[in-house]
């Protein structure tokens, strides 16, 4: 018996909603749920583990349901208070998955919290650093930031495998951990979630 099945039909509930609301970061979110799960998968993390970090990477920008249109669907660059109402999205995304009340819930609504704290302690919304930061949210950056450069946005043109690596990796250290992202380097140039 799976111990999270409730918590993961609340979870394909969600992801329909945000179909509803914005078709992007539901395809967004089932790509990172992908990658994700591949680097968990190649760290060796266990069967229940596995479930719930796939859980909180399919749901890590649930918060955004919360975020007004004219934010959320701009078509250009967010100015600085746009960026303060969207940045609000993890943290909201924390309280809608503590909602749900479920075996589990915790550690997804923990890792939807924390998706954009940086390595080096200059994320949002706490400011933390290194391992103090939950390895599923440290898993979710890695493959966030992948998804976001390869993908085409009306703001932004997508970019390559090689230069969205070439980002990545100058940013090891700091967005990334460099643990974390070695074993995603050697997963991603045989995985089929690999972009040209
Ligand atoms: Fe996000």
């Amino acid at each position: 018996m799976n111990p999270y099945l409730a918590l993961i039909q609340f979870t394909s509930a969600l992801s329909t909603a945000l179909k509803e609301r914005d078709a992007y970061t539901r395809l967004h979110s089932d790509r990172v749920m992908n990658i994700a799960t591949e680097i968990g998968e190649r760290i060796g993390l266990p069967k229940s583990e596995l479930l719930l970090l796939k859980t909180a990477a399919a749901l890590h920008d649930i918060g955004k349901l919360g975020i007004p249109d004219e934010v959320l669907l701009k078509a250009g660059k967010l100015d600085e208070d746009e960026l303060t109402v969207m940045q609000k999205h993890s943290e909201r995304g924390e309280s809608i998955v503590l909602t749900l009340a479920q075996d589990g819930a915790d550690v997804v609504a923990a890792a939807i919290r924390h998706h954009h704290e940086n390595f080096d302690g200059h994320g949002y919304p706490d400011r933390l650093a290194g391992e103090n930061i939950p390895i599923f949210a440290r898993i979710i950056t890695i493959a966030d930031n992948y998804d976001a450069m390869v993908t085409r946005r009306i703001y932004q043109a997508a970019k390559s495998h090689n230069a969205v690596i070439d980002v990545m990796s100058n940013e090891l250290g700091h967005k990334h951990d460099p643990m974390l992202f070695a074993e995603f380097i050697k997963l991603i140039e045989k995985s089929e979630h690999k972009v040209p």
